[in-house]
């Protein structure tokens, strides 16, 4: 048999034939064959040496050379951990108010709380921290428990009104006025064209001029007697139009009937007892949303 068939007769045939018509044997190439039998060979060599059969509850065949991409990731994050070792200790060690005055904190605040944010944030407060409805804005002044750094520090380790951290800011929770049954309908619906017209809205004059009582006697104790809010009972501003549920007589009767508690939640503490955060990552989220436009 020729490398080359130049007439039929040297071709073999498989003896297979239909009407005259005859099946020729055509060898394979020869480079395809070697290249077909390496590519078997590479195979079993490689499902030996690589982690390859799914064939164990825990996992593949680990292979022999060991190679672990899982292990490959905990080896950079450790190389990373290893490298800003020192600049959050210098965090940890540092005064809150003194973080903005130390160029190099200033640059690992910004990118690593940036993003902290965006991994445990954002999902809550929005991608770009402008708030969503019951989540708060953190880019004004507009602060329900205050803009200090200290405060957001604290607000972020133990989080507000959160029952699992003993810490939390303990503040009051907007009272459901219906169902505790604090105010009658009525005077609900009063007090309603009421807050409408603290933020310059129309209103029933009428049920306003009412309601203005009904405030009075239940509403500013935590409101405030300007109903411009206090951060001491977190008790928002009502005579801004920023709202943190809506200002809409259907939403405003809600929150009043209902009432309100946002929460929160702390990051140094959970009841597995593992802090979701470490101090240096709620250092630099602190840092981080304290630059974001509204800090004091
Ligand atoms: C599960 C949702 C959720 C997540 C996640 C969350 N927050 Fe909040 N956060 C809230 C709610 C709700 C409030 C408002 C509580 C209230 O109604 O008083 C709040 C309030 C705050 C406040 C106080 C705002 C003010 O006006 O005083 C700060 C600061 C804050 N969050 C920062 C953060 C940071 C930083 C993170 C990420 C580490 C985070 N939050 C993650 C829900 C969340
Ligand atoms: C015990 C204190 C307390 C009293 C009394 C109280 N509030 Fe509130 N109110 C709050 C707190 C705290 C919040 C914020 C709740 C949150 O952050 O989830 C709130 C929220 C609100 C909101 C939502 C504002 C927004 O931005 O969406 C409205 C409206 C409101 N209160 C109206 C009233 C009216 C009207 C009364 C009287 C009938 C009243 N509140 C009485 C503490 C109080």
């Amino acid at each position: 048999m020729s490398k080359k068939p130049t007439t039929k007769k040297e071709v073999q045939t498989t003896g297979h034939q239909w009407d005259g018509i005859e099946e020729l044997n055509t060898p394979l190439p020869r480079w395809w064959l070697w290249t077909f039998y390496a590519t078997i060979v590479w195979g079993v060599a490689y499902s030996i040496a690589m982690p390859a059969w799914p064939i164990f509850a825990s996992g593949a065949t680990p292979g022999l050379l060991g190679a672990s991409t899982r292990a490959d990731v905990e080896k950079d994050i450790t190389k990373f951990a290893e490298m800003n070792k020192a600049v959050e200790e210098k965090l940890v060690a540092t005064d809150l108010t003194a973080i903005a005055a130390d160029p190099e904190l200033v640059t690992y605040t910004r990118n690593a709380g940036a993003a902290v944010f965006r991994t445990w944030c954002a999902q809550c407060h929005g991608a770009g921290a402008g708030g969503n409805t019951g989540f708060p804005s953190l880019l004004d002044t507009d602060w329900l428990h205050g803009g200090s750094i200290e405060t957001i520090y604290t607000n972020i380790k133990h989080g507000i009104r959160d029952p699992q951290d003993p810490d939390t800011l303990p503040v009051a929770n907007m009272p459901a006025h219906l169902t505790d049954e604090i105010l009658e309908p009525a005077q609900i619906e009063e007090v309603v064209q009421y807050v409408l017209t603290l933020s310059g809205q129309p209103a029933d004059a009428t049920k306003a001029a009412a309601g203005q009582q009904v405030f009075v006697d239940n509403c500013t104790v935590c409101h405030g007697e300007d109903a411009k809010g206090m951060v001491e009972t977190g008790a928002p501003n009502l005579t801004d139009d920023i709202w943190l549920y809506g200002s809409d007589v259907a939403t405003l009767t809600q929150t009043i009937q209902y009432g309100r508690g946002g929460v929160m939640p702390s990051w140094s503490y959970a009841s597995t007892g593992t802090a979701r955060l470490s101090e240096a990552q709620i250092r630099a989220v602190a840092s981080y949303v304290h630059s974001l436009g509204g800090g004091q």
